[in-house]
């Protein structure tokens, strides 16, 4: 109680892609992508950096820039957090959130990246919650804490550098983008009414991203060796998905694309996405009935309808923008939930439940008042 969404932002490249190019580039058809996952087009970031698409959607969530949705403008030093989720930065350092924190000139603020898959905004959220509900004045041990008042939390990806584009299996699902949110203390307020995560484990790796950092080793199980250099494969193998991930890297699997093996992927989210919305209720003693909107992570039109059927909800209660945008991991649930704002899809007073499902397997949602 307390943790308020007052704003919220997003950008995205310039760079529309329709899936009738991607058939110059895999065997695919427009057809099979729309059918199959609700995706029409994505953008695609050419000269974009990650935190380039971050910074515009925190200026219109600060309340600096036109767009998105904002209560307030808030002064850049009054900012004490800054948590960037991404699978994609542009460095691993500096963190996207340091470089943000420093372009935004939030001189107060302490600032890391954090990375929960798909469900990253879910978990920077909880995690600026509880931050704040530690530090707040009166909780037990806060003096001896920094005082978190205001948040920024940032969805950000550049996926499109991770996707294989020779693999129509996962190339014509993913797009880039991001959003952001900034979240306030007020006691008077109701705000975050419950939040619930979670991981399962994903036995056979059905869904796997490249490490950033790849460079040749000079080693062997021996020691040093500097012909170890020389003999380093950077050529592209198969994924063995029953080999556990050290063995798959020693078997030479690619650590430069994301994979997936979209069945198990789908099977894992049309279960955890709706546990999550029942356990977040069943947190805050209310139920389906109390809920206004639902802003769920856009990874399959199917997917969204399935959860709907389950919750036994119509459609038109659920945000769904991947028609225009594919799958952008992390982002996509901070960008959907701006659509909902700009588009007055969400009251004051409304009961909002955000939720996700990513790699790993994680999980989770977050239910509050608007
Ligand atoms: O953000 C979190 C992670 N991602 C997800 O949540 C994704 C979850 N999974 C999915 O959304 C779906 O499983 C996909 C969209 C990835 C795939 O849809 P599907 O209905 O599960 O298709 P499938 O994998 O069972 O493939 C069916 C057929 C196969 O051909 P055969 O073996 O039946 O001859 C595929 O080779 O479709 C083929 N196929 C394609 N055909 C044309 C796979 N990709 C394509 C493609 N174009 N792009």
């Amino acid at each position: 109680m307390g943790c308020t969404i007052i704003g919220c932002g997003k950008q995205l490249p310039a760079l529309d892609v329709p899936n009738e190019e991607l058939t110059k580039l895999v065997d695919t058809t427009d057809e099979w992508i729309s059918t199959r996952t609700g995706i029409l087009s994505r953008r695609v970031c050419v000269t974009e950096g990650n935190v380039d698409m971050a910074e515009g959607a925190a200026r219109q969530a600060l309340g600096w820039a036109d767009g998105g949705y904002s209560q307030c403008k808030v002064a850049p030093e009054d900012i004490d957090l800054v948590i960037y989720s991404t699978i994609s930065p542009d460095e691993m350092v500096p963190t996207c959130a340091a470089v943000l924190r420093r372009r935004l000139g939030l001189v107060n603020a302490a600032a890391f990246d954090m990375n929960a898959a798909c469900t990253g905004f879910i978990y920077g959220l909880t995690i600026a919650e509880t931050m704040m509900a530690a530090s707040a004045p009166g909780a037990p041990g806060a003096a001896g804490r920094n005082p978190i008042r205001r948040a920024l939390v940032v969805g950000g990806e550049r996926l499109t550098r991770v996707v294989d584009w020779a693999d129509r299996n996962t190339c014509v699902l993913f797009g880039d983008g991001a959003g952001a949110a900034v979240v306030e203390w007020d006691e008077r307020k109701p705000g975050i009414l419950s939040w619930f995560i979670k991981n399962d484990d994903d036995h056979t790796n059905a869904l796997t991203c490249p490490a950033c950092f790849d460079a040749p080793q000079p080693f062997t199980p021996e020691g040093v060796d500097p012909n170890a250099l020389q003999q380093a494969d950077p050529s592209i193998a198969l994924i063995d998905a029953e080999l556990d991930t050290t063995e798959r890297i020693a078997a030479g699997a690619p650590r430069q694309v994301l994979s997936m093996h979209g069945q198990k992927v789908f099977k894992f989210a049309t279960s955890a996405m709706p546990a999550a919305i029942e356990e977040v209720l069943r947190r805050a003693n209310l139920t389906i009935d109390d809920v206004q909107f639902i802003v769920p992570h856009q990874a399959n039109l199917r997917i969204i309808k399935y959860a709907a059927k389950r919750m036994g909800l119509p459609l038109e209660r659920f945000q769904v923008s991947i028609a225009h945008r594919g799958n952008s991991s992390s982002a996509c649930i901070p960008m959907t939930l701006c659509d909902a704002y700009e588009n007055g899809s969400i009251h004051p007073g409304d009961k909002v439940v955000l939720v996700g499902f990513g790699g790993g397997f994680t999980s989770g949602a977050v239910l509050y008042e608007a």
